[in-house]
């Protein structure tokens, strides 16, 4: 089995869409390993997006993922579960993300784009590591 990291961030958590979003993963075939509703600090912010930092996106981001509680868990699968999940996501911005994709049925803003789901077998990795260590 194979696991990525998936956040329902706070704009799911306040609209009341975390049931919405883990259920289509689950009908996928997707299952919770972990999930936990947490308040994401500046400085683990900071770590999940190091790779966006100097970005101008960045500090509205870093204020944006810890504005209120998210949903962070880890999702397992089959090989590639970090590829199946962001299908179902749809692209970053909702505005291209297609009908039938999470954010292309949900979400109209870039900064409000409800999930995160890892882009890479090595970013899952590193990602479980910073949320729930050991459970990559
Ligand atoms: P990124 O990792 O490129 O997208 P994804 O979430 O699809 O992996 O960017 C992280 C988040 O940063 C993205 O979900 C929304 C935000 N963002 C912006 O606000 N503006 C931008 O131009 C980009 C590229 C991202
Ligand atoms: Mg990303």
């Amino acid at each position: 089995m194979n696991r990525t990291l998936v956040i329902c961030k706070p704009d799911a958590v306040e609209r009341g869409l975390v049931g919405e979003i883990i259920g289509r993963l689950e009908r996928k075939g997707l299952s919770l390993v972990a999930a936990e509703l947490r308040t994401i600090d500046a400085e683990t912010a900071g770590r999940h997006y190091a790779e966006h930092e100097g970005k101008p996106f960045y500090g509205e981001l870093v204020s944006f993922i810890g504005r209120s509680p998210a949903l962070v868990a880890v999702v397992e699968g089959p090989d590639d579960t970090w590829k199946i999940v962001r299908t179902l996501m749809g692209p970053t911005n909702p505005a291209e993300a297609p009908p039938g994709t999470i954010r292309g049925d949900l979400a109209t803003e870039m900064g409000e784009n409800l999930i995160h789901g890892s882009d890479s077998a090595d970013s899952a990795a590193r990602e479980i590591d910073i949320f729930f260590p050991g459970l990559a």
